[in-house]
Formats: C-alpha cells, structure tokens, sequence
C-alpha cells in the first residue's frame, strides 16, 4: 500500500457490468457537492488516460477475436493493473492528501473478481495491485446478470459482458464482500430507493471518520 496522510475519504462502487456503478458514482459525487462537501474528485476506472484507452479498446473487440485462455487474463490483469498505479499516483493520492473526497468506479475488487473469474489467482491479483492506496468505503452493487444486461443496452456487447461469466463475477462479489467486509446493496430496485441506501451508508462512514480525526487531531 502507499504511504497516505490520515485525510480525505476514498469511495468505491464495484458490481457487474450494468449494475449501476457510474450512475452512483456521479450521483452520490453531485449529493456530496450539494451537501456543502468541500472539493469531491469523481473519477473511474479504466481511466481516460492512455493505458485506459487501451484497455477500453480491447474490451470493444470481445472476448472472441482473442480467445479465452489464461495469457489474455494475464494481459487483462497488468493492463488493469498499470493503469491504476498511475490512476492513483496521478489523481487519487494527491486529492486525498489534500482532504478531498475521492468517488471512483471500479477500482482493485474489479480486477480481483474479474481476473480470477478468467483463470487467475487471488494472489497473483493482490501483488500486482499492491501499489494502490486502500480506499476508506467499498460499495458492491448487487444484481441477477439477466437484470443488469437489460439495463445495459449495448449495440455490441463488450468482453465479459455475458450471463454466464457475470453470474460467476457476481457470486465472487458477495464472496468477498464477506470476507472483507464491503458493503453489499441491492441494485435490483427503484433507483431513488437504491440512491438513499447509498446516501445513508457514506453519511455513517464520513461521520465515523471525521470523530476518529477529530479525536487525534486533539491528543
Ligand atoms: N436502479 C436502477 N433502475 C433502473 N435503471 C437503472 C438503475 N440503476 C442504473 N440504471 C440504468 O442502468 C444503466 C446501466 O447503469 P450504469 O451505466 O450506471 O452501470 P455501470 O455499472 O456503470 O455499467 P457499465 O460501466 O458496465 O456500463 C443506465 O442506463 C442507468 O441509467
Ligand atoms: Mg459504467
């Protein structure tokens, strides 16, 4: 992990393709900027930078034209990997080091889940994504892939962008939500609805790390 002052609150929105993960993003970046929150960086994942590019364009030529085999997760998994190192040494340690409020869509858990999903292991995921800065609240989207494929409406589907990988993406999802303890919302209903839920958990969470602030700013 990289060094980072105890400043700034870092979000993370994670779920399947279609789950809604830009759509919260921008939404709870607007409610923060409109509840008087001094600077918020709304941002994702791959970047607009140009190994995001790159990855962008690959997930456009499918899974197909490359075939599935376990030299394309590798690729996939560096790609991902090197693009969130500078994503992070760019844009989201210095906003946090600033005290600023950092939403990102999609960040390591994608890699972790979809990788693996691929062929990987965990292991090998977490070493290559080491050089990160670990974020403050994890928010997973939860949805049936039927559901989420609907909502997506693509002319052409993209790579991993199919029932049955993202049932298994999914199930990896709540594996590890368990595990580590992120938090796990139903995106499967009325957005306003899904929206609140969302407000109610980063109001807890902000609130819970400005009283531990406070608390050593005074001893
Ligand atoms: N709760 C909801 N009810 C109905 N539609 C929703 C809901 N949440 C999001 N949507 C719609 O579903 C579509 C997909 O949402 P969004 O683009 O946010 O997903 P995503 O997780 O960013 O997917 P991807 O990045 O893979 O395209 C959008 O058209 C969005 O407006
Ligand atoms: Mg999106």
């Amino acid at each position: 992990m990289m060094a980072r002052k105890n400043r700034g609150f870092f979000i993370v929105f994670e779920g399947i393709d279609g789950s809604g993960t830009s759509t919260h993003t921008r939404k709870v970046s607007t409610w923060l900027r409109n509840s008087g929150a001094e600077e918020v960086v709304q941002t994702s994942e791959p970047t607009k930078g140009k190994i995001g590019r790159l990855i962008k364009e690959r997930l456009k030529e499918g899974g197909e034209e490359r075939g599935n085999n376990i030299e394309e997760a590798v690729i996939d998994a560096l790609l991902f990997a090197a693009d969130r190192v500078e994503h992070v040494k760019k844009e989201i340690l210095p906003a946090l080091n600033e005290g600023k409020i950092v939403v990102c869509s999609r960040y390591v858990e994608s890699s972790i889940v979809y990788q693996t999903t691929q062929g990987l292991d965990t292991n090998f995921m977490e070493k290559i994504n080491k050089y990160t800065v670990n974020p403050d609240l994890v928010i997973i989207l939860d949805i049936p892939p039927e559901i989420a494929l609907k909502r997506a409406k693509r002319k052409r589907w993209e790579k991993f962008e199919n029932k049955l990988f993202l049932t298994k993406v999914r199930e990896l999802y709540k594996k590890r939500a368990k595990e580590k303890g992120y938090t796990l919302i139903n995106s499967n209903r009325n957005i306003k609805e899904v929206e609140k839920d969302i407000q109610k958990i980063v109001l807890k969470h902000l609130k819970e790390t400005l009283k531990i602030q406070i608390e050593t700013e005074k001893q």
